[in-house]
């Protein structure tokens, strides 16, 4: 069995995360794999060469308005309030913001921030011109700059267009070393093959030192917040999914390793949802059947981006089931009760229980009492029926029956 790396799970989500902010798919990971090749050729030290790739993985997670939840979340600890006041350009401000949360050191931070100023002084949020712009994100300026051109136009038209946007956009100096990529095959080689796809095989770095404190289960943390704010009608689902699965899983008395695996796929069920496009995510009428076809792939959509990340196969495989039933009347797989195992039956039942309870635009709150009502008709066929008895159990001790 292989354990996620910190650099491999965030890579595959940054994947996903790329449809959602209208990126080519894979742009963050090629961006990093180009800035860490020029920084190598610049001489930056290993430690800076990991900062620039990982700054690239985050570097547009801020595209998705997270400004509402960084602020709830962030709250009291200084610096982020500084960014999160000057929401002047999102995209930068919330990148660095959800590095920040992550652990990550403030030159990754700061590389993220400085990435879209220029070198004339045109560019956001600060303005900021030539040397006063840091080092690290005029690096990553450039290598997104190469990787938008060679995923809209020939390899020559890249080049060209740098060599001329040098002394406007970039610094001259990293331009000049960055010119030689044109016929660096081995790259292009690289590049091409991500094109096709997320391919676990190149070596990636580890986030050594510029991480502290930071962990796998911050990364599931920050990517479920990015889903949730995919959609303005389901709110804080993945929070709350992770809350009730979390409730369940200690009422089956699972272990810790059980318990973490569980609570990993609840952060993240829905990551799928990136794929869907937002326009139907955000249609406040009744879907149509085609549209519905597509919601209904979401599953499907979760489990292979989950089952890109080596040692999230279980995680993969739980998240996957999650709109199952035990009747076999669910998607994405219409697979029935011998196929589906607790895990899996502890979240398709948190699911369905936020998904009764939550607001929706069409129908208001559902009180507890009704919501576990609907559960008990479903428990046998729909959902599993221990899980069913673990919600009523629960809110008979949580006395929250008459909310
Ligand atoms: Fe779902």
């Amino acid at each position: 069995v292989q354990t996620a790396t910190f650099s491999g799970i965030l890579a595959s989500l940054s994947v996903a995360l790329d449809l959602a902010s209208g990126n080519f798919e894979g742009h963050a990971v090629r961006t990093g794999i180009i800035a860490a090749r020029l920084a190598a050729k610049l001489d930056c030290p290993r430690d800076d060469i990991a900062r620039v790739y990982f700054a690239a993985m985050l570097k547009d997670i801020g595209c998705i308005d997270l400004r509402h939840r960084l602020n709830t979340l962030l709250k009291g600890s200084g610096v982020a309030d500084d960014y999160i006041r000057a929401v002047s350009h999102p995209t930068a401000l919330n990148g660095a913001c959800v590095a920040e949360m992550l652990g990550f050191d403030d030159r990754t931070v700061q590389a993220i921030l400085n990435q879209q100023e220029h070198w004339d002084g045109s560019g956001s949020p600060f303005g900021k011109r030539s040397e006063n712009i840091q080092f690290l994100g005029r690096i990553l300026a450039v290598a997104q700059f190469i990787d938008a051109g060679l995923s809209t136009t020939t390899i020559d038209h890249t080049f060209i267009r740098l060599f001329d946007m040098q002394m406007v956009w970039f610094d001259p100096m990293i331009v000049q070393e960055a010119m030689p990529l044109k016929n660096d095959k081995e790259l292009h080689d690289i590049l091409q093959a991500y094109r096709y796809g997320w391919i676990k095989s190149i070596p990636m770095p580890s986030q050594g030192a510029m991480v502290t404190g930071a962990n796998i289960d911050a990364i599931c943390e920050a990517f479920s917040m990015v889903i949730d704010a995919q959609s303005s009608f389901t709110g804080d689902h993945s929070a709350r999914v992770t809350h009730y699965a979390t409730w369940l899983a200690q009422y089956f008395n699972f272990d810790p390793a059980r318990m973490k695996t569980i609570r990993r796929a609840a952060l993240l069920h829905d990551i799928g949802k990136l794929r869907v496009p937002k326009d139907i995510l955000e249609k406040p009428t009744k879907l149509s059947r085609d549209e519905f076809d597509i919601v209904k792939k979401h599953p499907r959509d979760s489990e292979s981006i989950l089952m890109q990340i080596p040692g999230f196969e279980r995680i993969a495989q739980i998240a996957g089931a999650h709109h199952e039933r035990l009747d076999g009347k669910g998607y994405y797989r219409g697979i029935g009760a011998e196929d589906l195992d607790l895990d899996m039956r502890v979240l398709a039942a948190a699911d369905v229980f936020d998904a009764l309870t939550a607001t929706r635009p069409y129908r208001g709150r559902m009180t507890v009492t009704k919501a576990l009502d609907i559960m008990r008709e479903e428990a046998g066929k729909h959902l599993d029926e221990d899980c069913v008895g673990a919600f009523h159990s629960i809110f008979s001790k949580k006395e929250y029956l008459a909310a």
